[in-house]
């Protein structure tokens, strides 16, 4: 089936800032780095790599909304579509140089995320869903994993490091009993991959909390195009950013129920 027309700029525009941060690489040491917060940093790779984006997006849209990481929300606030973008998702492993970090680009329309593109400009590996019908990496058709519980699972976190650090205690005790049930955790450090890598069948699931919009719009879209489920941590509807969690539906379940007794407080409502 041929692309959605959406999904063609969302991939022109993710190219584009994939080239943006890889010519970067080889100028790591000169990169003037600001701190947004604790652990939280940004260079004029994020910022100019968004600009790529918003810049692509709007050429083919005008009239478009944006909601990106680095320039916030522009554009009318009745706009019917929506561009949700994290221009460089895993900025701390990028600035190591540690290679794996990736574009991600969602399309929201009146509310509901309809299209995702995340780019991985390492690998080179797009991955591409719009809704109702499926989800693919570079063409090919994939699907979450066919994993029936936890045994034997692999599974993909997010540990505390900036403002959600005040989980700590309580991401620990997850951690404990995720680690004593499954075949172990994995932090590769950028949580939109994170998310492309689950509906890629290459971790069953994916757990992390005190996410942003932009680190997992296109990633929910992607798991649920590949056959899996998104929810919170106690096993609620979805709202983009706070906790989630996603993988196959059988892990995702028996994860709700793992993790039930060790949720922080505020965390615990089924619905919120
Ligand atoms: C971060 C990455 C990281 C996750 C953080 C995110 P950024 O995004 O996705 O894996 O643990 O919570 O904020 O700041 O590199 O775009
Ligand atoms: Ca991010
Ligand atoms: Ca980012």
């Amino acid at each position: 089936m041929p692309l959605h027309p959406l999904v063609n700029i969302g991939i022109r525009a993710a190219r584009r800032a994939g080239n943006v941060i890889i010519r970067s690489l080889n100028r790591l040491e000169s990169l003037e780095v600001s701190a947004k917060g604790r652990n939280d940093f940004v260079t004029d790779v994020d910022r100019n790599a968004e600009q790529e984006i918003i810049a692509t997006i709007h050429r083919a849209y005008p009239d478009h909304a944006i909601l990106a990481e680095e320039s916030g929300a522009s554009g009318a606030d009745d706009a019917e579509f929506v561009w949700i973008i994290d221009p460089l998702d895993g900025t701390t492993n990028f600035l190591h140089g540690f290679p794996q970090f990736c574009v991600s680009i969602a399309v929201r329309q009146r509310g509901r995320i309809e299209h995702a593109v995340i780019y991985d400009p390492m690998r080179q590996e797009l991955f591409t869903a719009s809704r109702g019908q499926g989800a693919q990496l570079d063409d090919k058709r994939i699907r979450v994993s066919k994993c029936k519980g936890l045994e034997g699972a692999l599974i993909g976190t997010g540990f505390p490091f900036r403002a959600n650090l005040r989980w700590l205690d309580s991401y620990l005790a997850m951690f404990k009993a995720v680690a004593l049930a499954t075949a172990g955790l994995r932090r590769p450090g950028s949580a939109a991959l994170d998310l492309a890598w689950v509906a890629a069948g290459r971790t069953d699931a994916f757990f992390e909390l005190g996410l942003s919009p932009w680190d997992t719009a296109a990633g929910t879209l992607l798991i649920t195009e590949a056959g899996g489920r998104v929810g919170t941590l106690a096993g609620a509807d979805y709202e983009l950013g706070g906790d989630i969690l996603a993988g196959s539906p059988k892990t995702y379940e028996a994860l709700v129920a793992l993790l039930a007794p060790h949720l922080p407080e505020d965390l615990r409502a089924a619905r919120r």
